[in-house]
């Protein structure tokens, strides 16, 4: 079997590689292959990998290569997580529209539909190159995820799964909270990428968890989405949100928030150049230095919000994160064929009976061989499916924008997004983007 990472350089890289370690024989690994275009970036994560390879005292050989061709030909398996632009790009998407009054922020907002712009050509070329000379699957984790997914889907169809460690990050916390063990619940969950509810958690006697939970001031003070959304608003939902629809609901507050406090691009921008900077080092310092940014990273992670919110407190940071857990439940699913329920974006079909089949949403999905089943969800409040449906619309309309070029797409996706307030903001974030991006300025000339 061989499984390809592109976007090898990318700083989450040794989570998934440590995670191959552990299941090398389970998923019956023979190659592994790293393909970045930044040959600095991807020898300074090599060495981390190899300090991890020696820690765990497993061998998993990895190659590294700046051929796309020969990365992809005969994967079984291809992880994509690249950033377009890279951080200097997303300090860009997210400063733009804070200038103007507007959240700045590298998947909801205009932010989004920037970094969509410029990665979605990209990841539907890797889409026809992997057409051409692979069979596998892509497991998708480039942002924005959702409509990445439905972009690539166009060209390779099912083959091509989704994922966020959101979801399931907010399924493992309110099991904890509730003293559970995740695996023996269900979680009724349903949405786009970053846009998703959960409206019910029932344990194996069917017992229905969720309302006693949402009751309860002092267990919601124990999870991040409780913390974040306050018990109010939440048994006012009578469900609970993503934490991405923090920055739906509270709006205001997150803009002002951010402009006082910096964006998370600027934040890491500096710390990751710092840290590939530092070079030259052994192995086990590679990894060492890598587990430190990585810990500062998580520490400060979403301290913006909580920091709109009033709140002080921590992001709990987990040792094995979310990320590469999906991604392993996935490759495992299918090839031992687990048939195991994971919330991923594939293509509706019918699961959310008010978006057509193609339509690329997030859902429990049942996984085998054949890849994710995505379950019926049904009816959902209006408040939730009205706003999937116009997200749904920006997203399609901004696939449409990057895939010929077109200002005024752009411009009808940025002004038809909920959180810009008129047709002339969405102009001005527009024009202020192309100022900044000239590959932008020369794909939309
Ligand atoms: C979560 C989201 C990802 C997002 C990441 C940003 O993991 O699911 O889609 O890219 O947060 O984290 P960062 O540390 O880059 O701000
Ligand atoms: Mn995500």
């Amino acid at each position: 079997m061989k499984l390809t990472i592109v976007g090898g350089g990318g700083f989450r890289v040794p989570l998934v590689y440590g995670a191959l370690l552990a299941r090398k024989e389970r998923l019956g690994l023979d190659e592994v292959v790293l393909y970045d275009i930044d040959e600095a970036r991807q020898a300074r994560i090599g060495q981390v990998l190899e300090g991890l390879a020696a820690e765990k005292g497993v061998e998993l050989p990895f190659r590294t290569t700046t051929d796309l061709v020969d990365a992809v030909s005969g994967a079984d398996f291809v992880f994509c997580a690249i950033r377009v632009g890279q951080l200097e790009g997303r300090v860009i998407d997210e400063d733009v529209p804070l200038g103007m009054g507007v959240l700045g922020q590298e998947t909801t907002g205009p932010g989004g539909i920037c970094f969509a712009l410029r990665t979605i050509p990209v990841m539907t070329k890797l889409a026809e190159t992997m057409a051409e000379h692979s069979n596998g699957w892509l497991i998708n984790f480039t942002n924005p995820a959702g409509m990445v997914t439905e972009a690539c889907q166009r060209i390779l169809g099912d083959k091509v799964i989704g994922i966020c460690d959101s979801p399931s990050g907010m399924c493992r916390r309110v099991a904890a909270v509730l003293g559970r063990d995740p695996k023996e619940l269900w979680f009724h969950y349903f949405g786009l990428n970053h846009l998703g509810w959960l409206t019910e958690v029932r344990d194996g006697t069917g017992a229905p968890l969720l309302d006693t939970l949402l009751a309860d001031d002092a267990a919601l003070e124990r999870f991040e989405e409780g913390r974040l959304f306050g018990g109010e608003w939440l048994r006012t939902l009578g469900m609970l949100p993503n934490e991405y629809l923090y920055y739906f609901y509270y709006a205001a507050d997150t803009v002002n928030a951010i402009r006082g406090g910096g964006s998370r691009g600027a934040f890491l921008l500096q710390q990751q150049r710092e840290f590939y900077a530092r070079n030259g080092h052994s192995p086990k310092a590679a990894l060492e230095d890598w587990r430190t940014t990585r810990h500062d990273r998580e520490r400060t992670y979403m301290a913006e919000a909580r920091a709109a919110a009033g709140q002080e407190g921590e992001h709990d940071i987990e040792e094995n994160s979310g990320y590469e857990s999906e991604a392993m439940a996935v490759v495992d699913a299918i090839v031992n064929n687990t048939r195991e329920v994971l919330i991923l974006n594939t293509a509706n079909r019918s699961a959310l009976p008010f978006l057509d089949e193609r339509a690329v949403v997030e859902v429990p999905c049942v996984v085998g061989r054949h890849g994710p089943v995505p379950v019926a969800i049904g009816e959902v409040p209006a408040h939730a499916s009205s706003l999937i449906s116009t997200m749904k619309d920006v997203e399609r309309t901004t696939i449409e924008a990057a895939l010929t070029g077109s200002e005024q797409l752009a411009i009808k996706a940025l002004a038809l997004h909920p959180l810009v307030p008129s047709v002339s903001t969405a102009r001005e974030i527009f024009d202020g983007y192309r100022r900044r991006l000239p590959a932008l300025a020369e794909a939309f000339a």
